[in-house]
């Protein structure tokens, strides 16, 4: 039996500090009618305290359960998508494992820059298809506000943080996902990268003092590589599904200017209104964008069960990644018994609780394995007795 991966579950999340053009011109020379009508931008979210990209991904994780009414338990990968980790190692994905309690998930980070949600998708999809998973949690999470240069005008304007996520699941109904598209072309590294802190260059007072340690962007060439990669790749993925453009309901593009998503609109000869677009209120986000807008088309009514959507994006690497897929799920989503609820509440706060305690059993250990390594007599004092 043919099995197809479904989108059963999504949420979102972003941060309540808001930063808006004003702020930003108050900061760098820049203005909010320069930042209108350049991005299409008007405010953005920024992360507060205590907010990383692992707790942003793990509340927008919570929300996708809840609506897909899967259990964390149920979870058999978690992939995380970003390119703002909470470290280098480990991956932010097992920090979302351990605050879900996601026991029986495998867990990897992904990093393909604004790409990397669309690119999770197709992953999980063929793993699901495959027979190898049923149950695949992908999330698109990004704090970029903290490898931005807070004082070049250039990229400190585009960017906001948050986090999206979805479940996907096994059925034999056809739908979901049908075609998916990956693509990189990595000459292009430089025109979007964040100089220091990996092998090549690692942190160092210099690499500090010279500001390498944030994101730097060609601006105009990722402008054109952009323009060009969006609708190829959107017709690409119709083509694979043996869908025409007509038949797209709805395109859920990276959010990354508005410019892009009209000349796109355009290239691909379709109205702007079947280009979804929500940049005003948050940004780029780089791998969160395609998830937030798909909640938000959703919460919108935009999307209804039948209606196929194509899933488009762009970024770092560089690199590109298209879905179609057709949508199966009802709105508004059944709403679920108090109980229920409550079960999550805890369910949550018993992985928390958990977790702790495994860190405490670990910490006793390694000081009990000190002390007995202490009190042992060295080596060659043993040596000498036996002889
Ligand atoms: N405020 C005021 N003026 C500005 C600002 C600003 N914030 N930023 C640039 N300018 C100035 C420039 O200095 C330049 O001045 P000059 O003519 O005196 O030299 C002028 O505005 C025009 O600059 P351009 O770079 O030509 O502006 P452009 O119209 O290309 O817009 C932008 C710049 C918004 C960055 C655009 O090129 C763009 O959106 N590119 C794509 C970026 C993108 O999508 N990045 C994300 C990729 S996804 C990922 O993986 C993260």
């Amino acid at each position: 039996m043919k099995r197809y991966a479904h989108i059963t579950g999504w949420g979102k999340y972003a941060p309540e500090k808001i930063l808006t053009n004003d702020d930003l011109s108050q900061m760098v020379d820049t203005s909010d009618e320069w930042i209108r009508t350049r991005t299409g931008i008007k405010t953005r979210h920024i992360v507060g305290e205590g907010e990383t990209t692992a707790t942003m991904s793990v509340r927008a994780a919570q929300a996708a359960l809840d609506v897909a009414n899967v259990t964390p338990d149920q979870i058999e990968l978690i992939i995380v998508a970003t390119s703002s980790p909470d470290y280098l190692t480990p991956s932010t994905a097992c920090l979302v494992q351990n605050s879900l309690g996601a026991m029986r998930a495998g867990a990897f980070d992904l990093a393909a820059g604004c790409s990397g949600f669309v690119y999770g998708l197709g992953v999980a999809s063929a793993l699901i298809e495959s027979g190898v998973y049923d149950t695949v949690l992908v999330i698109g999470a990004e704090t970029v506000s903290n490898f931005v240069n807070w004082s070049d005008r250039e990229t400190c304007v585009l960017f906001g943080d948050g986090a999206g996520a979805v479940v996907l699941q096994a059925k034999e109904v056809p739908g979901g996902v049908l075609s998916f598209v990956l693509g990189a072309d990595g000459s292009g590294a430089e025109l979007l990268y964040v100089p220091a802190g990996g092998t090549r260059q690692p942190t160092s007072a210099e690499t500090v003092a010279q500001g390498l340690h944030f994101l730097r962007m060609n601006g105009r060439a990722v402008f054109r590589f952009a323009v060009n990669i969006m609708p190829r790749a959107s017709r690409q993925v119709c083509e694979q599904a043996g869908l025409s453009l007509d038949d797209i309901e709805l395109f859920i593009p990276h959010q990354a200017n508005d410019r892009i998503l009209q000349a796109s609109a355009r290239a691909l000869n379709i109205p702007t209104e079947r280009m979804f677009s929500n940049l005003e209120h948050y940004g780029n986000t780089s791998a969160a964008s395609v998830p937030i807008a798909l909640c938000e088309a959703i919460e919108a009514g935009l999307i209804k069960r039948g209606d196929h959507l194509v899933m488009v994006g762009f970024g770092a690497g560089l690199t590109w990644a298209a879905a179609a897929i057709q949508w199966s799920m009802p709105w508004p989503v059944p709403g679920r018994p108090w109980w229920r609820k409550l079960l999550r509440w805890l369910y949550y706060r018993w992985a928390s609780l958990r977790s702790w305690t495994l860190r405490v059993l670990r910490g006793f250990d390694s000081t009990l394995r000190q002390s007995e390594e202490e009190s042992q007599p060295p080596k060659q004092e043993k040596e000498d007795a036996m002889k």
